[in-house]
């Protein structure tokens, strides 16, 4: 189901609290996680290396953590912690239970 160029990715009790999942909307790769009770939504890939593992990372100060090196990316942001750069975030809207995601895809981005 598509709205507003969100889409459905989950229901949130599909979701545990900090413990990521991996969705794919169209070709992006996303990566999913539930953090006291908000959620939140990435690109999946690691910028460094371009891992496509940061559903499988872990929440801490506010960040989530890539489990191959330990890049930290601020929750609120995707920022790298200490820089600008940083993992593509996501806009999430909850809808009863389920969870919507907005993707940026490539072609939207400029670069
Ligand atoms: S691949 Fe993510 S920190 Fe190295």
């Amino acid at each position: 189901m598509e709205s507003n160029g969100f889409e459905k990715v989950c229901k949130l009790s599909d979701l545990r609290e900090k413990e990521g999942k991996r969705y794919w909307i169209d070709d992006v790769d996303v990566a999913v996680y539930k953090v006291d009770g908000e959620v939140f939504a990435f690109s999946n890939v690691c910028p460094h290396q371009h891992a496509p593992v940061m559903y499988n990372g872990f929440i801490e100060e506010g960040c989530i953590v890539c489990p191959n090196h330990g890049w930290m990316f601020d929750l609120k942001t995707g920022s790298l912690k200490a820089t600008h750069s940083g993992l593509d975030k996501y806009d999430v809207k909850i809808e009863g239970d389920d969870v919507l995601v907005k993707v940026k895809k490539k072609k939207d981005l400029n670069w």
